[in-house]
């Protein structure tokens, strides 16, 4: 979704620190990025796709003004264009607005609006705020009451700024997309994540719903839409800018793979008590013990809610995972259950309005997150950080294993504690995450089948949610076709587009009775001739019916899924790569989805 960053205090250098900003919110969309500076007048530039290109347009142009605001789109209303870039004015140009979301009663207040005379250059829902804002400031407001009664008409999900000519503050107001304030010494920020002004402060206020902001160089006040004031709190955020850069690798999803052994190591830390076999989560003061429990979650989280379900079910809790756009739609009896959201951002859209409802139903709900005062950590009543770390890179790599181990532990903690195997194997995860990532071959298995027609991934049990999450990961960084099955249901339809240029990548991990039946599905490929990639631990003897292995260690079956997942994520990374892809900003695609 869309990224906005605003900056006050810092009069030479306001421009440098928006630009900074947009470059650590890219991942929220690439469509076009633009910036708006307020002294005299309101200066804006914007320019249709990524940064460089705003970057170019900027070159040897003077926006001075001490105080800005900067936007980088994932298009909602109007394909991406310069005129559909943000910020937008109103017809005198006193007010440049920024918005992440989607204003619902748009068409309503235009069509309001163009009958008064005012006239509109774009084709965004967005655009009705300034001129909103313009009618106010005629009708003789002030610039604050004139963005609040603004606000105060329009409906939807929202994180707006505004700066004005003249102006020395940024105004904001946040209604269901995320916002957070950086407190520096002599600045002050506003930003739709922390990276954008990491790098100038580690103190935040997370603003909630119904609250406008202002922001000048001296500080910050927060009130409600009814001009309130609203106490609120500084956090000190834990992570240095540093985690936010690239550190030598080529893209950040090949980095963040490889942070995988360290975000691992974070989940367990003061979580897992090994002399006494039990599991430890201090954000339950009070853990929730379900009598069962469903998990919402939208595309690689839902994979992990796949996997922490079958969790659940086998400590005997009933527990099943929705997709939560769909869990919305027609929602199931939620009874006792715990509703659980995973979601990394915490933002996500549909995962909020899926927790909603149950909540509105009376189910109690619990976060697996990754973003400390995310929307979803403030809105269910526990939560449990997976704490992997800033993610940067579109596609999910390091906080889908945090959220596998995370979920590990909630489950340990609540639902069948004392599983000493499960702790061992728990324990010895980073440092096997660690050796796969050293040794794997994946990169060479990769370059052998670049012109294939398709991928299709299979697995049993634990590992049907990872041949799921290998190929998401494999269609959205590398734009191929690729599917992934129950292996026991590609017998039921699949099979027919199975061919000698569709590699069938198979995890079979253990030698029970899931590998021995995974095993056969792999005889009935193989006897169509596609060539077979086998994910083993080598227990099973899946291997001499494959034509590549990618090894992992033997373990638990729990961990086994996350070891085999780490050579999915390089295989399709490694495929990417070759192919010359966009791989950290895949086209059409946010990292966080803060629309339904
Ligand atoms: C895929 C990916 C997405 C997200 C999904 C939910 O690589 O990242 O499928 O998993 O948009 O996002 P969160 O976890 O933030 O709710």
């Amino acid at each position: 979704m869309c990224g906005i960053v605003g900056c006050v205090g810092r009069p030479n250098e306001t421009l440098d620190v928006l630009m900074h900003g947009l470059s650590k919110l890219e991942y929220r969309g690439y469509d076009s990025a633009g910036v708006a500076l307020a002294n005299g007048t309101v200066d804006i530039e914007k320019r249709e796709g990524e940064l460089e290109n705003l970057e170019a347009a900027l070159e040897g142009i003077d926006l001075g003004g001490p105080v800005g605001i900067g936007h980088t789109r994932w298009s909602t209303h109007g394909p991406p264009s310069d005129r559909n870039s943000h910020p937008h004015a109103d017809c005198e140009g006193q007010v440049a607005v920024i918005h992440n979301g989607i204003i619902e009663n748009f068409q309503t207040i235009k069509d309001e609006l163009v009958a008064a005379g005012h006239e509109f250059v774009s084709d965004t829902d967005t655009e009705v705020v300034p001129h909103l804002i313009e009618s106010a400031l005629a009708d003789g407001a002030s610039p604050e009451n004139a963005f609040r009664a603004a606000m105060e008409r329009i409906e939807g999900s929202y994180a707006i700024a505004a700066v004005f000519a003249g102006g020395d503050a940024v105004y904001c107001a946040r209604a269901d997309s995320p916002l957070v304030l950086g407190v520096g010494d002599d600045a002050t920020y506003l930003a739709s994540d922390v990276p954008a002004f990491r790098e100038f402060t580690d103190r935040v206020i997370y603003l909630d719903d119904g609250e406008v902001a202002r922001i000048n160089a001296e500080g910050w006040s927060v009130t409600t839409l009814a001009g309130e004031p609203v106490d609120k709190s500084v956090h000190t955020v834990e992570w240095d800018a540093e985690e936010t850069g690239k550190s030598g690798y080529d893209h950040f999803m090949l980095k963040e793979i490889h942070e995988q052994p360290r975000a691992l190591r974070q989940c367990l830390r003061g979580r897992v008590d090994e002399l006494g076999g039990t599991v430890e989560l201090d954000e339950l003061d009070e853990p929730p013990r379900p009598t069962a429990v469903q998990f919402v979650a939208c595309g690689t989280s839902y994979h992990a809610a796949l996997y922490g379900a079958q969790l659940f079910q086998d400590a005997g809790i009933p527990a099943q995972a929705f997709l939560a756009s769909e869990y919305v739609t027609s929602p199931p009896p939620a009874g006792e259950a715990l509703v659980v959201g995973v979601t990394q951002s915490g933002e996500t859209a549909d995962t909020l309005s899926a927790l909603r409802e149950a909540k509105g139903r009376g189910a109690r709900t619990l976060a697996l997150t990754n973003v400390v005062g995310s929307t979803v950590s403030r809105e269910c009543d526990h939560v449990i950080y997976i704490r992997a770390g800033p993610e940067i890179g579109v596609a999910a790599s390091k906080t889908f294993a945090s959220q596998l181990a995370a979920l590990n532990l909630f489950a340990l903690a609540t639902a069948n504690g004392g599983d000493r195997d499960a702790l061992g194997a728990l324990r010895d995860l980073p440092s096997e995450v660690q050796a796969v990532i050293d040794d794997s071959t994946a990169a060479a298995v990769a370059e052998e089948y670049l012109d294939a027609e398709g991928y299709f991934f299979i697995g049993r049990g634990l590992n049907y949610p990872v041949a799921l999450e290998g190929a998401l990961k494999l269609k959205e960084i590398t734009y191929r076709h690729a599917e992934g099955f129950a292996a026991g249901e590609l017998k039921h339809g699949p099979l027919a587009l199975v061919t000698e240029n569709t590699p069938v990548i198979a995890i079979a991990t253990g030698d029970d009775e899931l590998a021995r039946k995974t095993v056969g599905n792999v005889k009935e490929v193989e006897a169509r001739n596609a060539p077979v990639i086998a994910v083993t631990d080598g227990q099973s003897d899946i291997e001499r019916y494959a034509d590549h292995v990618l090894p992992i260690p033997e373990t638990h079956p729990r961990t086994a899924a996350v070891l085999a997942n780490v050579q999915l994520q390089l295989f399709a990374y490694h495929t990417a790569a070759r192919l010359g892809r966009s791989i950290d900003k895949p086209r059409n695609l946010a990292k966080s989805v803060t629309v339904e």
